[in-house]
């Protein structure tokens, strides 16, 4: 039997519909607008879209958006000092530097430099670190988008061994985090891993964040897993000069094995903006010493 399909295009909605309620509940009894700053350096025209898509969503929720575009050939100072700004800024409850910057800018100052209760991101090390103990913090919208669509298929997965494909700061790491907070039982695998398709074979829960167009093949699988795909890779499509989007999952072959797994497109792709519109309504309920939303 086919794997269950892990829609989240719809569990997106439903999260943004919960942010919406959240949000205009803080408008009429708090007199607080959440506001999202998103700053754009350089014209890269990925970056363009999703920076385009994440100001429609954050006005569409009822939130203020705030974007800033700055020329590629933006100095560091000058981009510590809009960063120093939107700290001071009142009406500014998140701050995302959308990533990868021109090559002269310093990122890791960068981040630094965003104020941690204002870093929707999850990425400053005050968070890092905190995510690490346990301690209350903003989480990277990627893999927390994750968390939340495992949790829709296995609700109890504690001592369940979950291997993350992948380890970068923006997901392979948090997601590990996660799912140790999850009680899961944690192993991170990487280009580097010997036997990478063994160390897969044993996961009950699978995620594949390393960005190689379907690079998990069907016989990775154990049959019933969880399969999470972070991968957005864009390949040429069958039609000539024509492009599709794939994932780090040879998702025809996983479908036939595993027991639940995320399409590309439609699974963590649009959970991503959600959770950014989700770390927004929490940073400023707590800048706010406001009680958070339950269901958020
Ligand atoms: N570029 C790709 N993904 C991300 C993300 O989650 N946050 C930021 N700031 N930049 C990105």
């Amino acid at each position: 039997m086919p794997a269950r399909l892990i829609d989240g295009k719809a569990a997106a909605a439903h999260l943004i519909d919960r942010v919406s309620l959240a949000v205009a509940h803080l408008v009429t009894e708090q007199r607080l607008q959440p506001g999202l700053a998103v700053v754009l350096v350089g014209d890269d025209p990925a970056s363009e879209v999703y920076v385009r898509n994440k100001a429609r969503q954050t006005v569409a929720a009822g939130m203020r958006s705030f974007e800033h575009r700055l020329p590629a050939s933006t100095s560091q100072a000058e981009l510590l000092a809009l960063v120093r700004r939107l700290n001071a800024d009142p009406a500014v409850h998140g701050i995302l530097v959308q990533l990868p910057l021109p090559p002269q800018l310093d990122e890791g100052e960068v981040i630094e430099a965003i104020d941690p209760a204002k870093d929707v991101d999850g990425f400053h090390p005050i968070n890092v670190g905190r995510l690490s103990i346990g301690a209350p913090a903003l989480v990277p919208c990627t893999p927390y988008g994750c968390s939340l669509l495992i949790r829709e298929v296995l609700p109890e997965p504690a001592g369940l061994h979950a291997v993350v494909v992948g380890r970068s700061n923006i997901v392979g790491k948090p997601m590990a985090q996660l799912l140790l907070a999850m009680h899961c039982t944690v192993t991170i695998a990487h280009s580097r891993t010997r036997d990478l398709p063994a160390f897969a074979r044993s996961a009950d829960i699978l995620v594949a964040a390393v960005g190689r167009p379907q690079m998990v093949r069907g016989d990775w699988i154990k049959p019933g897993a969880c399969v999470i795909d972070v991968g957005i890779n864009r390949v040429p499509a069958d039609e000539p000069g024509k492009t599709r989007l794939v994932g780090d999952v040879a998702f025809a072959e996983a479908v036939e094995v595993a027991g639940a797994i995320t399409p590309v497109p439609g699974g963590v792709g649009p959970m991503t903006i959600a959770c950014l519109l989700r770390n927004t309504v929490i940073a400023a309920c707590r800048q706010h010493r406001l009680p958070e939303p339950a269901d958020l």
